[in-house]
């Protein structure tokens, strides 16, 4: 379903799925007035300068699972970046994308209730144009126009996240599936291991050396106190010089 203007995507299709829309419900719109980012962030939405799309899933995994959809979502919009436009990407952990170490796509999963059971609305924020960047943007954000040099092609776009999002939906569904989207997950980003971070989460900020994920996702990083779990945050890069391990 296309919209002009929506508040949300991701708010619309959760409205729609706890009405009983069925697994696959997808939503585009050409600007949002309230569009979400992680961590209860605005996502700057401007007419034409994005794409701003979000997907129902209803998913047949185990809920330990779950976390992985953001992957899946990673690696799909990846696909459809370097397919259509040429452009290749990074994974910043969990979900980030970006080009050239500037962000250029994020991902909001919401896990929802819903009459028919639990099931997930999958948001994605793709900069098509500069024009989506409000003033404190400016130098952390890139976008598919700025990095290919071409004119962004959005029902191009649209249509390979789609395919990229079935191949890769599907084989979260498949035995062996799992491990499978972590793998190429982790060789698809170079924050995966052996980069020195900094993770914030709320007023919580611990540094330390990635060390991969776990199955579920969750990301492993060595720090002075021993090996932690890091299930969420925000994942900045530090220079070796200010780490503090
Ligand atoms: C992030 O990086 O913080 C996630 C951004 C997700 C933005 C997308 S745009 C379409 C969908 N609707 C929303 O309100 N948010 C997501």
């Amino acid at each position: 379903m296309r919209y002009e203007s929506l508040p949300s995507t991701n708010s619309e299709v959760a409205r729609l799925a706890v009405e009983g829309a069925e697994e696959g419900l997808a939503i585009v719109a050409d600007e949002q007035t309230a569009g979400r980012g992680r961590l209860r962030r605005s996502w700057s939405s401007p007419k034409g300068a994005g794409l701003y799309f979000s997907i129902l899933l209803r998913p047949a995994i185990a809920v330990d699972r779950w976390p992985l959809i953001t992957f899946v979502a990673a690696l799909a919009a990846g696909d459809a970046l370097l397919e259509t436009s040429e452009v290749r990407t990074d994974i910043k952990w969990p979900n980030d994308l970006l080009a050239n170490e500037r962000k250029i796509c994020g991902i909001l999963a919401e896990a929802i209730e819903t009459p028919a059971g639990r099931a997930v609305v999958v948001g994605i924020g793709i900069n098509l144009t500069n024009n989506a960047f409000p003033q404190e943007l400016l130098g952390v954000a890139t976008s598919v126009a700025q990095e290919s040099g071409r004119r962004p092609e959005r029902e191009a776009i649209l249509n390979a996240l789609l395919a990229a999002l079935v191949r890769w939906y599907s084989l979260l569904h498949e035995p062996e599936g799992a491990e499978k989207i972590v793998a190429t997950w982790a060789s698809r980003s170079s924050y995966a291991s052996e980069r020195l971070v900094q993770v914030t989460n709320g007023a919580e900020i611990v540094q330390g050396i990635t060390r991969g994920v776990e199955n579920d996702g969750a990301l492993r990083l060595e720090t002075a106190q021993g090996l932690q779990v890091i299930r969420a945050g925000d994942v900045t890069s530090v220079r070796p010089a200010i780490i503090n391990i």
